[in-house]
Parts: C-alpha cells; sequence; structure tokens
C-alpha cells in the first residue's frame, strides 16, 4: 500500500493523513460485525469472504457476541456490561468498520442497530465517531438488502461514523456460494474494492458533512 501524502489538498477538501494503522507500522483493523445471529448466515460466509479477500496491509476482523449485548438503554451506561466495554474498546482500537447485514423487514436485523446504538454513546466520545464504516450485505430476494443497507449507513452517519457513499447489495446470496466459498468472481473483485476504499478512507481527514454529524450527536 502507497504512502499517501501528508501536506496537501486532494479531492473535494479532503485532505491526505497517514493513516493509523500504516502509521502505526501495523496493518489497518477493520472490525467487522454481522447483522444476522445464524452460524450458517450467507451473511456470515459475505463476511468472512471479506476477511479472506483484505488486501495486503488490511486485517478483517469479525465480533462475533452480538448476541451478547443488552438492548440499548441509557440507564446502563454507567455499567454496560464487558460485551459493550468489549466492542466499545474494539471500535476504539479499529481503523475502520465494515457492517455486513442481512434484511429485516426493510431495516437492519435488530441485533446491528443496537450495536450501532451501543457504538455511539458516551455522547461527544463515541467509539466510532469519525471512523470510515462500510455497509454490504445480502438476501435471498433480488434486492440485496438494500433498505438494510442504506438505513445503516444513515445511522452510522448520524451516529458520527463516515459511511461510504458506496453500497454493495447482493441480491440472490445464497446463489453466490458452493458452500463456505464465494464463487462469485465479479463479487469477490467488488468485495475487494470495498475493503481497499475503506482502507483510502482512514488515509482522509472528515468531510464538512462528517464533522457536522458527529457535532449533533455530541449535542443531541
Ligand atoms: C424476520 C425476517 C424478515 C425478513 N425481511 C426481509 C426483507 O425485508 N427483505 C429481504 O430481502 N429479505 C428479508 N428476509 C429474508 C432474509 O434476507 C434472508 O433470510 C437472509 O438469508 C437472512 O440472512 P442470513 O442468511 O445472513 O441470516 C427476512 C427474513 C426474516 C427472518
Amino acid at each position: 500500500m502507497t504512502v499517501p501524502p501528508t501536506d496537501s489538498s486532494t479531492v473535494e477538501g479532503v485532505r491526505s493523513v497517514p493513516a493509523g494503522g500504516e502509521a502505526a507500522g501495523r496493518p489497518l483493523r477493520i472490525l467487522t460485525l454481522v447483522g444476522s445471529l445464524r452460524r450458517n448466515s450467507w451473511n456470515r460466509r459475505l463476511a468472512l469472504a471479506a476477511k479472506s479477500l483484505a488486501p495486503p496491509g488490511v486485517e478483517v476482523v469479525l465480533w462475533e457476541r452480538l448476541a451478547e449485548l443488552p438492548h440499548y438503554n441509557e440507564e446502563l451506561e454507567h455499567a454496560p456490561g464487558p460485551a459493550v466495554e468489549e466492542l466499545r474498546a474494539e471500535a476504539r482500537r479499529a481503523d475502520a468498520l465494515l457492517f455486513v447485514t442481512p434484511e429485516y423487514n426493510g431495516a437492519p436485523p435488530s441485533a446491528l442497530k443496537n450495536a450501532i446504538d451501543w457504538l455511539s454513546r458516551p455522547a461527544g466520545a463515541a467509539p466510532i465517531a469519525g471512523k470510515p464504516a462500510a455497509v454490504t450485505g445480502g438476501s435471498v430476494s433480488s434486492f440485496g438488502a438494500l433498505w438494510a443497507q442504506q438505513v445503516a449507513r444513515r445511522a452510522l452517519m448520524i451516529a458520527g461514523a463516515r459511511p461510504l457513499e458506496r453500497e454493495l447489495p447482493v441480491g440472490r446470496i445464497h446463489e453466490r456460494f458452493a458452500g463456505d466459498r464465494l464463487r462469485d468472481a465479479p463479487l469477490r473483485q467488488q468485495l475487494r474494492e470495498l475493503l481497499e476504499e475503506l482502507a483510502a478512507a482512514t488515509r482522509s481527514e472528515p468531510t464538512a458533512m462528517g464533522a457536522t454529524a458527529a457535532t449533533r450527536t455530541d449535542s443531541s
């Protein structure tokens, strides 16, 4: 991976800065959450495919304790419990985030939205504030969980993260695999590109829009 310039403007007001992982001489760490709690989930398989397709210098790490998170409750903020604390620590440690979600009734499963809610607090110190985030996922229908991705992206933006513009809906997800192997070559390439774009986003500062979203979260 090339080292970006550190001092000059690049595109659309986004200034390049050294990435956390690269600057620290370690791989970029992408924390990955899967919205489905099913062990044999297609979306989980997609996340594992992303892990295997990570570009050099990028590490995709799945956090698989979503089912252990309590429902978000502001009254628990003083002692949210070990699962929330671990999730928040993992998010702080990560350079970027990847959300892989199915669609339940036009939205991400509540387990994933719940995780985003936990990650959006404490107000003013949200673990995902300013972090680049990508959203993908699929469903067995041809719509590919697109609505779920749009809802997740909007929630992430309001929570102060920096979701990529690009979504990657995977329709008829069950036909893309041979067992656990993602056999769909174009999709493998799209997934690779999504990870590359996410890695590149860690080398740019938040735009004015990202800053606005974070500010709004902080004051709400
Ligand atoms: C409660 C529920 C609601 C669903 N709603 C939608 C939906 O709104 N749109 C859609 O495309 N698929 C919907 N599906 C189908 C899922 O996208 C499909 O079961 C998918 O494979 C689940 O992901 P997983 O294999 O990763 O668990 C729904 C499934 C369930 C169980």
